[in-house]
């Protein structure tokens, strides 16, 4: 599920929230009444006695996500920033996929400290020059930005999608560089070392995406040097020495990564080795105890394989998990209120395929959503599926069986689903429409397929930005995506940064450098749903486009007739900028 869909998936209410949230059903009534009471009294201008309301209400529930967050706005309007800011830290936490909508994380985060924007103008007006932290911040700017607590917190919990604050932390991350290397890198208050850590993770999560000078790296690999040469000695390494290290590349990576592990530090480091050198570890475990279902054999599939090996797409850290789970009939029926399809009926189980499942994130969510799933979970590349299995919470682990495949060759596993799920996989097979023919023969009669695919119109300024990158002649290396982002920031086609997937190098090499991208039109899609007999049931996730298409096809509140979509996309060539993500049935 891309970002614009999880997105929508938020606005649709409460249907997803907290993974434990596990409040009792009547408190959780007793907080929803409260709740009403808050809103209410915050759009009568009574921000008091709102406030009063929200607390109530997370003194009951103390996982309510939206209590937490208005409270936060309301602090915020009254000017007490500091108390606000825990609100929106919890709210974060709660509802993870508030992370998805990144502008108004950001939003947020500068107006819980507004400095954070005049050091991010500071740093944007001298890139590519880095600015000292005295330059940028002043001489308590600095102290300021470590303790901001909210800030760390997002730095560690998601990939920054932001150009001007990209552009601080790489300046910031050069300091900390220059400190580490500095003969007394010791002394640092609690919060430079938690802030250095919460950036190195930051690092670690967007795949080391942050532009690095040539003269940087080489101090870099000078301090990895220092530091592995210091460990081998058993001599004392100061915190910020492996903290600045973990910016530049991951720890589990020095030769001598298991020495790290032998050592007391402070709780930020100790928590950094849990990302940078035990997971890793874990993840190396599952290798060989994930099942080969099929060969993979197919020149596209090897290429999309090693891309995948090489980048595993994309690396996450929260996932959104329903609260309780509903069936899919239910679901569809919620989403698709006018559309004719045959409930599948089936109280005792529904069995789920997810083509191309990735890193685990989708699979996850998808066994969480729907009551009494079982989840098989595909895809081609092992580095992909390790990671899955380390982010499958317990709960969701006997519902999810993981293993690698290729969706060309399924028909030989002799199995057959209820629900097939292929978003963002298809057109990255040789053939898009073979590889969807295999899927619909594994679904049973009257069984949903979910796809989501490019479109061919709203991916028009990525496929500039791919001739750019192919005609500059990039290679699909760290070092060559991220010299390619910045020539393109400095480019006519800097609006490509729109895309989320421009922020960490596995999204950036699928946005940008992908071995194999089909894009389809509304009409391919048609024609593909006509010739093998399906009902389309409907796009998902749109919901102002459906006002839209109501408003210019006279009140049609069917939504299902493609060859209107088609026309409503020629006229507003961005509305499947995520994908076209649509339900089928099966006759
Ligand atoms: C862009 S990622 C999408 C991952 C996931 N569906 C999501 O939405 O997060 C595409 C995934 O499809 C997998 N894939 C591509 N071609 C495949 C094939 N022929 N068979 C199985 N998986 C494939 C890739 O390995 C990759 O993990």
């Amino acid at each position: 599920m891309n970002r614009k869909q999880r997105r929508a998936m938020r606005m649709q209410g409460r249907e997803v929230a907290a993974a434990d949230g596990r409040t009792q059903p009547s408190v959780r009534a007793q907080a929803g009444r409260l709740f009403g009471q808050a809103v209410w009294h915050q759009h009568h201008g009574k921000p008091n006695e709102a406030a009063s309301f929200y607390r109530q209400v997370l003194e009951l529930d103390p996982d309510h996500a939206e209590a937490s967050n208005n409270l936060g706005c309301l602090l915020l309007v009254q000017g007490k920033r500091s108390a606000a800011a825990p609100y929106f830290e919890r709210a974060l936490m709660l509802l993870p996929q508030l992370f998805d909508d990144f502008d108004s994380v950001a939003a947020m985060l500068l107006a819980v400290n507004p400095a954070l924007g005049e050091d991010i103008e500071r740093a944007t007006r001298a890139w590519p020059q880095r600015l000292s932290t005295g330059e940028m911040l002043g001489a308590s700017g600095f102290t300021a930005i470590c303790a901001d607590a909210l800030l760390r917190r997002v730095l560690e919990s998601t990939t920054i999608r932001h150009v001007g604050l990209e552009r601080l932390l790489t300046s910031f991350r050069l300091e900390f560089l220059h400190a580490a290397a500095a003969t007394h890198a010791d002394g640092f208050a609690d919060d430079v070392l938690d802030f250095s850590a919460a950036l190195a993770k930051q690092c670690f999560i967007n795949e080391y995406i942050f532009a690095t000078t040539a003269e940087e790296a080489e101090q870099a690999q000078e301090l990895a040097r220092m530091l592995v040469e210091a460990l081998a000695r058993d001599s004392e390494v100061p915190p910020l020495l492996p903290s600045a290290v973990a910016m530049y590349f991951p720890l589990h990576s020095l030769p001598n990564s298991q020495a790290l592990l032998k050592r007391t530090w402070p709780a930020a480091l100790t928590d950094l080795l849990r990302q940078q050198v035990h997971e890793p570890q874990e993840e190396a475990q599952y290798r060989e105890l994930i099942p080969r279902l099929t060969t993979i054999d197919d020149d596209v599939s090897m290429q999309v394989r090693g891309q995948y090996e090489e980048n595993p797409y994309p690396r996450w850290v929260h996932a959104a998990l329903a609260s309780e789970p509903i069936a899919l009939d239910e679901h569809l029926r919620s989403q698709f209120p006018s559309a004719p399809f045959r409930p599948l009926g089936n109280a005792d189980g529904i069995d789920i395929l997810v083509a191309g499942c990735g890193t685990g994130r989708h699979p996850i969510e998808v066994a969480h959503k729907y009551k009494a799933a079982r989840v098989l979970a595909l895809d081609l590349s092992l580095s992909s599926l390790c990671y899955a299995k380390r982010k499958t919470p317990a709960a969701a682990a006997s519902k999810i069986e993981y293993a690698q495949a290729d969706i060309l060759k399924l028909e030989s596993i002799g199995r057959s689903f209820d629900l097939v799920d292929a978003s963002g996989v298809l057109h990255h097979l040789s053939d898009v429409k073979a590889g969807w023919r295999v899927l619909l023969k594994l679904l049973r009669p009257g069984g949903f397929m979910r796809v989501g695919l490019y479109s061919e119109l709203a991916r028009r300024g990525i496929v500039a930005a791919r001739t750019f990158a192919l005609e500059r002649g990039y290679h699909p290396t760290a070092d060559e995506i991220r010299r390619c982002r910045q020539d393109l920031l400095a480019s006519p086609l800097k609006d490509v940064a729109r895309a989320g997937d421009f922020f960490s190098t596995s999204e950036c090499r699928d946005l940008l450098f992908h071995v194999q991208e089909h894009r389809l039109t509304i009409p391919e899609i048609k024609s593909f749903i006509g010739e093998n007999g399906l009902m389309f049931i409907g796009f998902e996730f749109a919901p102002r486009m459906t006002q839209y298409y109501r408003d210019l096809f006279g009140g049609d509140r069917f939504l299902r007739d493609l060859d209107r979509w088609h026309r409503l996309e020629v006229e507003k060539p961005d509305t499947f900028a995520g994908m076209y993500q649509f339900w089928l049935q099966k006759n």
